[in-house]
């Protein structure tokens, strides 16, 4: 088969590498049996088929090399038996396909309608929330989550037993992403048109007026689910295989069409809805252009510990010196200068106008300066010294004034964060200058200040705790793409964080401090981290405020 002549030179490295601990895979598809274990390949990596797999045995001949297709379409035919393509893989195609005295396997779904056209919430009972689109707001690819904020969608029934169902947020719906039909494919809202990753099937449960919410791609078989079956505010919603489980069943009640006002609440950045396992998303098209409520960059010279130098001041629309503003320093990566930020190459000033017109982030101070004139582990001794004094002594922060006591106890109103070699700086910046900074945006970039994944974690865990902040003193977002080519060293240290106390693995900061996003397919760029900026900077400034 085309797919094993790729697989033997995957299967060179496996044998050297067994002794690991590997993940359970998402999906089931087998590409390698060794003994009595199982072996698939995900996210470049290998992963143990999981036991609920194993229910396609002996379903076809090609069990459990392949999995056995759901479908009876023939591609192609060997010695061994009949071959289709389900999601990209080779599939046995089922012995059943082939006798034709038993009856077709009729689909789940009936052809009446369960629930009339019109306007619902849709409620999880047991964790007492709604099923929402993230953040209130209409996008592609925007999450869908669970909530206290109860969201209407319109149900529309579109025949064989399927309805989409619209958000109250524009011309998106319900959608699972890129119509995957596999256990924990992501459900989002997307562009309506109605296609088959747009239709569901509103199943009654055992339990009178609780359903099940089918996908038609997994023809109704994979139900919504709540990720881990969290019951906390913005908790993920994938497709999973349907147990009729507590985190899978939904109350549809009938309600009236949203009013403008519930559409478009007051903005106030004081309601903020943190998500407990925030999935990767961009920043939506329209944040790209330029925001008719920009704020001025401004470049600056200094003259600091390491000789004169420049950065540059991102104020917001409407700055007033009378006011104060968190202020967040944003370093740039190897090769690259202070302007390179905010350059036309890289463009994050939309992203942030925007954010800031739509009240989806407070009014800020962003400052882009350079390790340039030292080194990206040591720029933190130029930034506590000459950096924030400059910046913070002429633009308005929540530092009352730039002497040492002041700067600290504005701490958690400062944050810093860069990529790559910028990501080394910040977390150079957190070792030495926890004291100052109160929340941190590594992107694209593990610590340099140790070695190993446990002597790097360890060597963060140990700065804290020598500056005795307690686990809701500090905050750290980071993120980098599963592509990245720092995402192999990334990983060991974020899996040792993980573990390690103080850290407490979460993107809702008002129950921990530490989260690693991690974007499907995405390389070592700007391109791409800029949007991990757009997800994860929303999240700082809420936490110790007072
Ligand atoms: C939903 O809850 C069940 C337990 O009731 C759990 O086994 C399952 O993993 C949960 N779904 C996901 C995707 O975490």
């Amino acid at each position: 088969m085309k797919y094993l002549s790729t697989l033997s030179l995957l299967l060179a490295g496996l044998g050297t590498t067994l002794v690991r601990a590997y993940d359970e895979c998402k999906a089931c598809n087998v590409v390698y049996v060794e003994g009595d274990e199982k072996w698939g390949v995900e996210n470049n990596d290998w992963c143990i088929i999981p036991s609920k797999c194993d229910n396609g045995e002996k379903e076809c001949f090609a069990y459990p090399l392949y999995n056995c297709c759901k479908g009876c379409d023939v591609i192609e035919e060997s010695d061994e038996g009949k071959w289709g393509i389900e999601n990209g893989y080779w599939c046995g195609i089922k012995d059943s396909c082939f006798k034709t005295d038993e009856p077709v396997e009729e689909p789940v779904v009936g052809n009446d309608y369960v629930l009339k056209d019109g306007w619902y919430t849709i409620k999880n009972p047991n964790s007492n929330k709604y099923l929402q689109v993230s953040y209130g707001r209409g996008g592609d690819a925007v999450n869908v989550v669970i909530g206290s904020n109860p969201q209407k969608w319109k149900l529309e029934n579109v025949g064989d037993g399927y309805v989409t169902l619209l958000t109250m947020y524009g011309d998106y719906m319900l959608d699972v992403a890129a119509g995957d039909s596999k256990d924990g494919a992501n459900i989002q809202i997307y562009s309506a048109y109605g296609g088959d990753a747009q239709q569901f099937a509103i199943i009654p449960t055992s339990n009178g007026n609780t359903y099940v919410i089918g996908s038609k791609v997994s023809n109704g078989e994979k139900v919504l689910d709540i990720e881990k079956a969290s019951t906390s505010e913005g908790s993920n919603v994938l497709q999973w295989v349907n147990g009729e489980k507590a985190n899978q069943t939904w109350i549809f009640e009938s309600v009236s069409a949203p009013s403008e006002e519930e559409v478009n609440p007051p903005k106030s950045s004081s309601n903020f809805q943190y998500e407990a396992y925030m999935q990767y998303r961009d920043a939506p098209g329209n944040y790209l252009n330029s925001c008719p409520q920009a704020g001025r960059i401004i470049k600056e010279s200094y003259n600091g510990i390491n000789g004169g130098n420049s950065l540059n001041v991102y104020l917001p629309y409407g700055y007033d010196k009378n006011k104060q503003y968190n202020i967040f320093y944003l370093m740039h990566g190897g090769g690259e200068n202070e302007n390179t930020i905010f350059s036309r190459d890289v463009n994050l000033q939309p992203i942030i106008d925007n954010l800031i017109m739509n009240g989806e982030l407070e009014p800020l101070i962003i400052v882009t300066p350079t390790f340039n004139k030292c080194e990206a582990r040591t720029f933190y001794r130029e930034f506590r010294e000459s950096v924030i004094p400059f910046v913070e002594g002429k633009y308005s922060t929540y530092a009352k004034s730039t002497s040492a006591n002041d700067i600290k106890a504005s701490r958690m109103h400062r944050a810093f964060g860069g990529f790559s070699m910028g990501s080394a700086s910040t977390w150079a910046v957190l070792v030495n200058c926890i004291d100052i900074v109160g929340y941190f945006m590594p992107l694209s970039g593990d610590n340099w200040e140790a070695d190993g994944g446990y002597g790097k974690a360890k060597s963060v865990a140990d700065a804290i705790n020598r500056a005795g902040f307690k686990k809701d003193e500090f905050y750290i977002f980071a993120a980098t793409g599963s592509e990245d080519i720092a995402y192999p060293n990334m990983n060991p240290q974020m899996d040792e964080m993980k573990k390690m106390d103080p850290f407490v693995y979460t993107s809702d900061f008002s129950k921990g401090n530490f989260y690693y996003l991690v974007a499907p397919g995405k390389t070592h760029w700007w391109g791409y981290v800029k949007h991990y900026i757009y997800d994860a900077l929303p999240s700082f400034f809420h936490e110790k405020q007072d």
